[in-house]
C-alpha cells in the first residue's frame, strides 16, 4: 500500500490533502505541530475529520531535526506532501523569526530526512504566489525571475524552492515546487480576508479593507487545489528533478468584489472601512497556467461565485454556537 506523508496535516490544506488520500485508499502520516498563530481547536477539529484505521497523526515541530527524526522514526513513505509553513504575509513583518524556523530550517530539515530515509519518494513541497514581486509580469508565469519577493513570508517560501532545487541535483531526488495562489474553503484559514470578512459580516463589525480594496487576488478554491497535487502525485516521473508549477484559478477578482459576494451570500450588508496600504502586499496576483495545463491536463475550474457559497454554507455551521472571534493569534 502506497504511504503518504503529509506535513502540515492539521492545517487548511493539508487536512484536505490527507482526506483525499485516505479516500483514495491510501496509507497516510500526517505531522503538525498544532501551533498558536491561530486558533488550535481549529486544527485538532480539523484533525478529527481524519477518522480512518489508516491515518497516523503525531505532533512534531519539523524546525528541530531530532523531533522530526525521533517522530518519523520507522516510516518510509512513498510520497511527501510538505505543507507545513508559517503561512500569511502580514505576521512575517511581526514575528519574522518564526517564518525563518518553519519554512526554510523546517523546509531543509523535511528534504534532509527524506534523502537519508526514503531518497526515492516523490516530493511535492507547497510554495506561493508570493515568490513573485512588483515587477513580474502579469500573469505571473513560472520562468519568470523571482529574486525580488515584497515580504518576508515571500521570501521564506523561494529558500525553500532554492533548497528544493539544491537537493534534486545534488542528491538526484525527484521535487516539485507548487506555487498556490489564496486557496480559500471550507476548514479554511482565519486570518485571511474571506474568513475576517465573513466573520465581521455575520457578526455585524466593521470589515476592514486594506488599500482600496481594487488589489486584485487569484482566488482558488480548495478542492481544484487537491485535484491538482494528486495529478502531480501520479505523474511525478513525467517531470524534471526540480520542476516549479502555479496553481491558481487565472481570473483575478478584487477583494472589493469578493467582498460583495460574501455580503450576497450571507445576506448582509458590510461597514466598509478602508484602511490604507498594506507593506508587504502584492497589488495582484495573477497566474499563468499554461504550464499547469500542459502538466497535468486539469486546471482549476470552481468559480469563486460556487466556492464562496460552499465556504459559506460550511462557516455558518461551524461559527454555530462558538465565540467570535474565532480566530487567535499568539505572537511566539
Ligand atoms: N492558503 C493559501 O492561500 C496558500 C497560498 C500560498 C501558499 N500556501 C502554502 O500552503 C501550505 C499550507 O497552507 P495553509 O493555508 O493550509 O496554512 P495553515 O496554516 O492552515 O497550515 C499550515 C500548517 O503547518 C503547521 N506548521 C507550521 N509550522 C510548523 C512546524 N514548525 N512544524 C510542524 N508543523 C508546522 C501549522 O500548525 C499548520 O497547521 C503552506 O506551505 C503555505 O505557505 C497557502
Amino acid at each position: 500500500m502506497v504511504t503518504v506523508l503529509v506535513t502540515g496535516a492539521a492545517g487548511f490544506i493539508g487536512m484536505h490533502l490527507c482526506r483525499r488520500a485516505l479516500d483514495a485508499g491510501l496509507r497516510v502520516i500526517g505531522l503538525d505541530d498544532i501551533n498558536e498563530y491561530y486558533d488550535p481547536a481549529l486544527k485538532r477539529a480539523r484533525i478529527g475529520q481524519l477518522t480512518n484505521s489508516q491515518f497516523r497523526f503525531r505532533t512534531c515541530d519539523i524546525s528541530d531535526y531530532k523531533t522530526l527524526e525521533s517522530a518519523l522514526s520507522g516510516a518510509a513513505p512513498d510520497v511527501i506532501l510538505h505543507f507545513a509553513a508559517q503561512a500569511g504575509v502580514r505576521y512575517s513583518a511581526v514575528n519574522p523569526w518564526v517564518y525563518e524556523r518553519a519554512n526554510i530550517a523546517g523546509s531543509l530539515n523535511i528534504l534532509e530526512w527524506g534523502r537519508r530515509h526514503c531518497p526515492q519518494a516523490k516530493f511535492i513541497c507547497a510554495s506561493s504566489s508570493s515568490v513573485y514581486s512588483a515587477q513580474s509580469r502579469i500573469p505571473f508565469r513560472e520562468d519568470d525571475p523571482c529574486d525580488a519577493p515584497v515580504s518576508l513570508y515571500g521570501a521564506t517560501k523561494r529558500s525553500g524552492e532554492l533548497i528544493a532545487d539544491a537537493y534534486a541535483s545534488a542528491y538526484d531526488m525527484a521535487i516539485i515546487s507548487l506555487r498556490l495562489f489564496s486557496v480559500y474553503g471550507p476548514w479554511g484559514r482565519p486570518d485571511m480576508a474571506y474568513w475576517l470578512f465573513a466573520e465581521a459580516l455575520l457578526a455585524d463589525q466593521p470589515l476592514h479593507i486594506y488599500d482600496d480594496g481594487a488589489g486584485m487576488r487569484d482566488f482558488t478554491y480548495i478542492d481544484d487545489v487537491v485535484e491538482c497535487v494528486l495529478r502531480f502525485s501520479q505523474r511525478h516521473a513525467n517531470f524534471g528533478r526540480h520542476d516549479v508549477f502555479n496553481i491558481g484559478h487565472s481570473e483575478p477578482h478584487s477583494v472589493l468584489a469578493m467582498v460583495r459576494l460574501l455580503e450576497k451570500t450571507l445576506g448582509k450588508s458590510g461597514d466598509l472601512r478602508f484602511e490604507g496600504p498594506q507593506p508587504g502586499e502584492l497589488r495582484t496576483t495573477y497566474a499563468s497556467i499554461k504550464k499547469l495545463r500542459m502538466a497535468i491536463n486539469f486546471a482549476p475550474r470552481i468559480g469563486i461565485e460556487q466556492g464562496l457559497q460552499k465556504f459559506c454554507d460550511w462557516f455558518v455551521e461551524w461559527r454555530n454556537g462558538r465565540d467570535l472571534p474565532i480566530r487567535a493569534i499568539t505572537p511566539k
